[in-house]
């Protein structure tokens, strides 16, 4: 059983988190943005301090943190750059999951890769065309030829797609009519034949993090690149996300502490008087709603690190609440900050502008608020709550 991470260690790893997002992150955050540009540099900077592999083993590289040790170090990169912050999130999910489904060859080939950075970023390959917010649906196969499996599809709206250097992919290896249960997982690199990335998607926010399709045509990926066993990848997907949930959630509360920041800002320089008590009471509201969602996701990361060690079942349902919740949130307070700072708020050189459009997107990804409310719904009724 692994011993938790002791809370002055987390505090450290959060300490380092934001000395790195204050001093590397947040200077470039608004030229990501406008430039569209994938900042290599920056991951580079997060792996070089382990924040590529926080709850990874240190014997692969990883620093071996918890996962509330995750969630407060993104929550701190979201802060300076939501950009970085989704595709170290995924990139943190991709170690995870090699770490917890892989063989020890599959963790020893690639998960180093992504803990040193030499990756750059790990991406997370589930939707499809039509297959989003159903993603048993999917169809991409996978057909075992000898000793290698030859995958064939197209894989939508993928992480940093263009950039990383080790992919999950979710593909079929039964007919659709095994559903969810034909659903298998592998370890892709983008220099294998047929392997292809598409063009970039042109989004609304995080500008500075690249989603592109992946094209798969005629795909040969060595046998040994199975994550696990045939059929179990929908569960190994599942999983993944209940994790990814949680960081996403974590990094809109970045986005809306950032918000919050720019808010307080405006309101000491409003001279006292009605509009500056009006702004006091709207600035308390949205603070204590943020920090709500913060505690949400603070209890859901740490119901993860007692499922990890056997002491919980499933974290599904809190990890569902936290993305909801703190997403929503993130999308309200940035909202609410860009209509509190006026016309100043809509200005393309006021930061409150690029985390409205930002927080925007954290609703979305990872599953949708409404896919939230469905898997909370269920869970409770699987509970017999
Ligand atoms: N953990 C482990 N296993 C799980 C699970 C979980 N959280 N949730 C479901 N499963 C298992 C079930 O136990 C079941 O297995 P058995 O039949 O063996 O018991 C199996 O998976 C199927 O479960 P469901 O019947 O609940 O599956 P469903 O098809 O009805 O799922 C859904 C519905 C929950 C909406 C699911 O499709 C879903 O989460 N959709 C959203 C997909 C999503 O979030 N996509 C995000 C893309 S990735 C991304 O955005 C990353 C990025 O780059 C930013």
């Amino acid at each position: 059983m692994a011993t938790p991470f002791a809370a002055d260690e987390t505090a450290a790893v959060v300490a380092r988190a934001r000395a790195i997002a204050v001093e590397r992150l947040a200077p470039l955050a608004a030229e990501l943005d406008r430039h569209h540009r994938f900042p290599v540099e920056s991951f580079r900077a997060l792996a070089d301090v382990g924040l590529l592999g926080v709850t990874v083993p240190t014997r692969w590289g990883g620093l071996g943190g918890e996962p509330l040790t995750l969630a407060l170090s993104l929550s701190e990169i979201a802060r300076a750059c939501a950009s970085t912050a989704v595709g170290a999130s995924v990139t943190n999910m991709v170690a995870e999951t090699l770490c917890r489904f892989g063989s020890e060859e599959l963790i020893a080939r690639f998960v180093p890769r992504l803990t040193s950075g030499e990756a750059v970023t790990g991406s997370f390959c589930l939707s499809e065309p039509a297959a989003g917010s159903d993603a048993a649906s999917l169809r991409a196969t996978a057909v075992r030829d000898g000793d290698d499996y030859v995958l064939d599809g197209t894989k939508m709206w993928i992480t940093s797609g263009a950039y990383s250097g080790v992919f999950i992919v979710m593909a079929r290896t039964a007919p659709a009519a095994a559903g969810h249960k034909g659903i298998s997982a592998f370890v892709l690199t983008p220099d294998l034949p047929g392997f292809g990335i598409g063009k970039a998607e042109e989004k609304t926010g995080l500008l500075g993090s690249n989603t592109v399709p992946i094209t798969l045509d005629g795909c040969r990926v060595p046998a040994a690149n199975l994550i696990g066993e045939e059929g179990i990848g929908f569960r190994i997907a599942m999983t993944a996300l209940d994790g990814g949930r949680i960081t996403i959630g974590a990094m809109a509360n970045g986005i809306a502490r950032a918000a919050l920041a720019a808010v307080r800002e405006h309101l000491h320089a409003t001279p006292t008087g009605p509009l500056r008590t009006a702004r006091k009471v709207a600035y308390g509201e949205l603070l204590a709603r943020t920090r709500a969602a913060e505690l949400l996701v603070e209890r859901a990361a740490v119901l993860k690190g007692a499922a990890l060690r056997g002491e919980v079942a499933r974290y599904t349902r809190e990890a569902a609440m936290a993305k909801l919740f703190a997403t929503e949130n993130a999308k309200a307070v940035t909202t609410r900050a860009v209509e509190l700072l006026g016309a100043a708020g809509v200005d393309r050189a006021c930061v409150v502008e690029r985390l409205m459009r930002d927080a925007r997107v954290t609703t979305i990804f990872e599953g949708t608020s409404e896919v939230q409310r469905l898997v909370i719904g269920r869970e409770v009724l699987r509970a017999g709550g």
